[in-house]
């Protein structure tokens, strides 16, 4: 077998030592257009878990390079003069010089055959290079892959081009732990993110956003200028160390960063490995891991018996899912530091913590893993925020208080707005009162009603729950007065509006279909249909407006009769009100239409005038798609103006989903999907929050809450199956001052038991 490798970085250099020690009989050169010994970069990170991967995969090769490691346990972040460390996070340093050097000898001791200062840019060159008769040619040439390029119609890249500026030095400063330096000046913000690889030098990458950049002047000097400028930038804390800049960075001295993927990652017999098939920002320092697990996954799919295709096949198949994962939590980390202006004001603490858990993939739990003093003294720290709590009682974050106006809630733990359709004539009957009644059992600090609709013409279908008769207020009433009697739980009713989504049947009836008999015609902003299956909207006229209006203010009325705690009108999800925010749905020309200024006008009048009745003790919030996930609709950006239109309307916190505004959407689902939504608004328009959305677990509520990533957690689904979730929670946490209802008090002894025996088996 005659394979080329194009590129002699860590992906092409490791799988020819490893498809030649696999396969001795196959003939590999690796083509590498720079001198063996000249590299970009300083030094890369690997974590033990990924030395686990090299030593299965090569022990020689993995023996060389942990005996050149630096290693390190804690991570140092310094922020406004604080310096604040965690523990346990196993990482270690080579420098990317040391690391290609191994490989190279070990490649070429095995046989293959390197060649440098060779450059191939199209892969008919090769046979000029005596290469012919290839079975395989791996693109191991990185980020600017020129293979990739050319064959563009067939790996269909898709290329993100970041606005951050980051530049990459060196330092004789040696760092005993990975640090963080954050700096705020008149400027803006920037950062280093710097860890030591060998005995002499470290890394030093500074990153800052383009505003940053070009306010400090960076834009306008050189190399020695820029090198210069870092000096002074971080010279409190570098003792008068020198930064280093590499030679081969003379060109341009700060680069942005280019997320890449592929559709497909072969062609052929050309094949793309590390960089040139994927990138992962090298703030979660896992490029080089990738590109080498990269290298071990398709040498081993070479060197398997199969036929060529399927042994290709075989490695995308593994590799591109692996991937993906690891490219979500690197975008989550990159957005954090591209946003870091978002969270310098917050307290070092929360800064730190925010930052620590910032892939989404470190979470609560594993922080204390890792490091139990540093997250006891996050868990004191949140706590001290809202009480007293002798030590060492400090709750966990979602076990802290929070309080709206005169409301306090005993914990952040919110049951979302579930609609069950099992209404009879809008009246909530027997299963709305078990089933809620349940919920407020539960443990959760807030149960949110489903869509209680304001008229016959407002709910989704005959199924919905309303408010607009004294029959409802008794049956709301029924219900509001048990959470209240047998619950710490508060209850807060949530009004809306089906405009265009109205007169649908029953979900387990065909949900997106007119109903058969008793529909009724819809209204909307415009006459454009929710779906094909769905009726045309009445565009509203100003009649229907104030009709409207009035019934969300009759509504809310009866809510205050019926005692509930919290009013929510809901402006998410292409109900109504949604579907004048949206320009999707909203084509008006007069001034409910055109800018978002002029969409959000009939939603926050409507909600003007509820606030206007509804007592200024209890609170209100509004629920909101803060995308559509739809080119041309409502962007995340515009979010922070829906937020604040409402808040200055006397909302106060805004309950942060998305979508369902068009049938065109393309969310991008995954764990805790929306909170990113939620963590712009309460960070950068600093309006508190709730976040819902494939949160499923009390880990993932606690890192959202100490993290600031919003103030309540909402969880819908999570409480279909488990009414008692958070008692369940609080149980698993050894949280013992969660309050359970009396009547259940031996269930939880025997549960606690349970729990404590598994926890000393393991
Ligand atoms: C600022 C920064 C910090 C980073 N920090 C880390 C970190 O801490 N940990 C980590 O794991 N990763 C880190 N990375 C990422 C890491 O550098 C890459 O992911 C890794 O090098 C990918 O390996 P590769 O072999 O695919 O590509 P590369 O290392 O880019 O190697 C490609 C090789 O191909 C050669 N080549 C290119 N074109 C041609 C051609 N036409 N002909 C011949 N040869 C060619 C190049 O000269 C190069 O040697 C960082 C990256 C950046 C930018
Ligand atoms: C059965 C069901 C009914 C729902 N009804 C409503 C509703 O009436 N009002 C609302 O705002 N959201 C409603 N939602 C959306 C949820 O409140 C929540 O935003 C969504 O399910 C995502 O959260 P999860 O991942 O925790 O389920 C409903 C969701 C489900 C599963």
């Amino acid at each position: 077998m005659n394979v080329a490798v194009i590129g002699g970085g860590p992906a092409g250099l490791y799988f020819a030592l490893l498809l030649k020690k696999a396969r001795p009989e196959t003939s590999i050169t690796v083509i590498e257009r720079n001198r063996l010994d000249e590299t970009f970069g300083w030094g890369v990170v690997f974590s033990d878990q990924t030395l686990e991967n090299f030593r299965a995969a090569d022990p020689e090769t993995c023996d060389q390079i942990t005996s050149s490691f630096a290693h390190w346990d804690d991570i140092d972040v310094h922020v406004h003069g604080r310096v604040i460390t965690s523990s346990g996070h196993g990482f270690a340093g080579i420098a990317r010089r040391r690391l290609l050097h191994i490989l190279q000898e070990r490649a070429a001791r095995l046989g293959v055959s390197l060649r440098a200062q060779t450059e191939i840019t199209d892969e008919r060159d090769l046979p000029r290079l005596g290469l012919t008769e290839l079975d395989l040619i791996v693109a191991a040439n990185g980020v600017n892959s020129a293979i990739r390029t050319r064959h563009a119609a067939h790996f269909q890249p898709d290329l993100d081009a970041r606005s951050a500026r980051y530049i990459w030095l060196g330092t004789t400063f040696p760092f005993e732990a990975f640090t963080f330096y954050f700096v705020e000046n008149e400027h803006g913000v920037f950062q280093a993110h710097c860890y030591r690889f060998d005995e002499r030098t470290s890394t030093f990458i500074v990153e800052c956003d383009e505003r940053s950049w070009r306010h400090a002047g960076f834009d306008k000097l050189d190399l020695e200028g820029t090198v210069a400028a870092c000096e002074q930038l971080f010279a409190r804390w570098l003792g008068g160390h020198r930064l280093l800049a590499n030679a081969r960075a003379m060109s341009a001295p700060w680069s942005t960063f280019v997320r890449v993927r592929n559709q497909s990652w072969f062609h052929g017999t050309i094949v793309l490995i590390g960089d040139a098939a994927h990138t992962a920002h090298f703030s979660i320092g896992s490029g080089t891991k990738l590109a080498m697990e990269d290298a071990i996954a398709l040498a081993r799919e070479v060197a398997s018996h199969r036929p060529l295709p399927e042994a290709l096949a075989a490695y995308q198949r593994e590799r591109m899912t692996e991937v993906l994962r690891l490219q979500n939590a690197a975008r989550n980390s990159m957005e954090w530091f591209e946003h870091v202006r978002r969270y310098i004001s917050m307290d070092p603490e929360q800064f730190t913590y925010s930052l620590l858990t910032r892939s989404q993939r470190v979470s609560h739990e594993n922080l204390r893993l890792r490091d139990p003093n540093y997250l006891g003294g996050v868990e004191r720290w949140f706590a001290a925020k809202t009480g007293d709590y002798p030590p060492p009682n400090a709750p966990p974050p979602m076990f802290t208080p929070f309080t709206l106006r005169g409301l306090t809630l005993v914990n952040r733990v919110v049951v979302a707005p579930m609609d069950m359709y099992s209404a009879v004539d809008g009246t909530p009957g027997d299963f709305h009162l078990v089933h809620l009644g349940t919920r407020a059992l539960g443990g959760a600090g807030l149960i949110i009603t489903e869509m209680v609709c304001v008229s016959p013409e407002a709910r989704i279908s005959l199924g919905c729950a309303g408010m607009y008769t004294r029959e409802h207020l008794a049956a709301w009433r029924r219900i509001v007065d048990f959470v209240h009697a047998e619950s710490l739980a508060k209850i807060c009713l949530q009004l809306g509006h089906s405009g265009s989504k109205g007169s649908t049947r029953l979900p387990w009836d065909g949900g997106d279909l007119e109903p058969e008999s008793e529909g009724w015609e819809v209204m909307g902003p415009s006459a454009t249909r929710y779906a094909p299956s769905l009726g045309v909207p009445r565009p509203m006229d100003r009649d229907d407006m104030d009709r409207v209006g009035d019934q969300f203010v009759a509504a809310a009325r009866l809510g205050i009769e019926a005692g509930f705690d919290m009013l929510e009108l809901h402006c998410a999800h292409g109900y109504l009100l949604s579907s004048f925010i949206t320009p999707l749905s909203n084509q008006r020309t007069d001034e409910y239409g055109g800018t978002l200024e002029n969409r959000l006008r009939y939603p926050v009048e409507v909600f003007r005038a509820m606030r206007a009745v509804w007592p200024a003790e209890r609170p209100m919030s509004v629920r909101i798609s803060a995308t559509d996930w739809v080119s041309g609709g409502v962007t995340d950006e515009d979010s922070l103006q829906i937020a604040n239109a409402f808040m200055a309307a006397g909302a106060d916190i805004i309950h942060v989903s998305t979508g369902q505004t068009s049938i065109e959407a393309r969310p991008v689902y995954g764990r805790m999907y929306q909170t990113p939504f939620s963590d712009r608004i309460r960070n950068e328009a600093r309006i508190p929050t709730i976040a819902v959305g494939n949160i499923t677990d009390a880990d993932q509520v606690n890192a959202v809450i100490a993290a600031g990533r919003a103030d309540l957690c909402a969880l819908a689904r999570p409480h279909l199956v488990d009414p008692f979730w958070t008692l369940h929670a609080a149980a698993e946490l050894g949280y013992t001052a969660q309050h359970w209802p009396r009547q259940y008090l031996t269930g939880r002894l025997q549960l606690e038991r349970q729990l404590e025996r598994k926890a000393s088996s393991r």
